[in-house]
């Protein structure tokens, strides 16, 4: 599997507090079957996580790079940011400031989760027009989904693709994240589902359970369709239909 949503680089958001934690994840995530992550800091938040690319991030990436070596944990890392919508994005996307998901015309964006639908699909509709395909974090989360039964279709109309997270499946978000995302998943509306991790204990990256959710749902097909197939059709820049 390869997971396109994680927090995994170690003191630059709230999600892996150090490289300690960042191992335990990892051994965490190969255990449950994958492959591959791409590290997806939260980033662009205006007073709070910025995290554009540079030395601090550079650093962590590959002194966690490094240790995944030497650790012998089977698990490839990836350049990537979550991406809060604000701002000239693909400006700060040609500036080298924000990565897109392992350098492919797909980002990962996430929204305030009381966002206005105006903005969120004014901001969606920008990137598809500057030549992006943007991926939705966790839309089973914002309100603009949970009220308007259309806001998937909405957003795929539009051209992006939509990542649900294995804690919403699970229960972990609350009711309302619960069943949307369990009715993506049934209506195989989903293109992604991503661990969203945050650390070894409560958010982690062991992405098995997901599968098994998902294939009592709707089968074991669509499990590696949003597990494998499709995350690893990312890593090649490939069209996903
Ligand atoms: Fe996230």
């Amino acid at each position: 599997m390869v997971d396109i949503h994680c927090h995994i680089l170690p003191g630059l958001d709230d999600g892996s507090d150090n490289i300690e934690e960042s191992v335990r994840m990892a051994r965490l995530a190969a255990d449950g079957g994958t492959t591959a992550i791409i590290v997806t800091p939260h980033s662009n938040i205006p007073d709070s996580f910025q995290n554009y690319c540079g030395e601090q991030y550079i650093e962590a990436f590959t002194r966690f790079e490094s240790r995944l070596r030497d650790e012998n944990i089977p698990l490839r890392i990836y350049p990537g940011h979550e991406i809060f919508a604000s701002g000239d994005i693909a400006s700060l996307i040609k500036e080298r400031k924000l990565f897109t998901l392992c350098n492919s015309d797909y980002l990962l964006i996430e929204f305030a989760f009381r966002e206005s639908p105006e903005t969120a699909y004014r901001k969606l509709r920008e990137l598809v027009s500057e030549g992006f395909v943007p991926v939705v974090a966790h839309p089973e989360r914002y309100a603009f989904v949970a009220d308007d039964d259309y806001a998937p279709l909405r957003m795929k109309d539009m051209g992006c693709l939509i990542q649900v997270n294995k804690g919403s499946l699970k229960g972990s978000f609350g009711r309302s994240a619960y069943m949307i995302s369990h009715s993506l998943i049934r209506h195989r509306f989903a293109d992604f589902v991503a661990s969203d991790a945050h650390s070894p204990y409560m958010r982690t990256p062991y992405l098995a359970d997901a599968h098994s959710i998902i294939t009592d749902i709707t089968s074991a097909d669509y499990a590696d369709r949003v597990l494998n197939v499709n995350p690893s059709k990312i890593l090649k820049n490939e069209k996903i239909i």
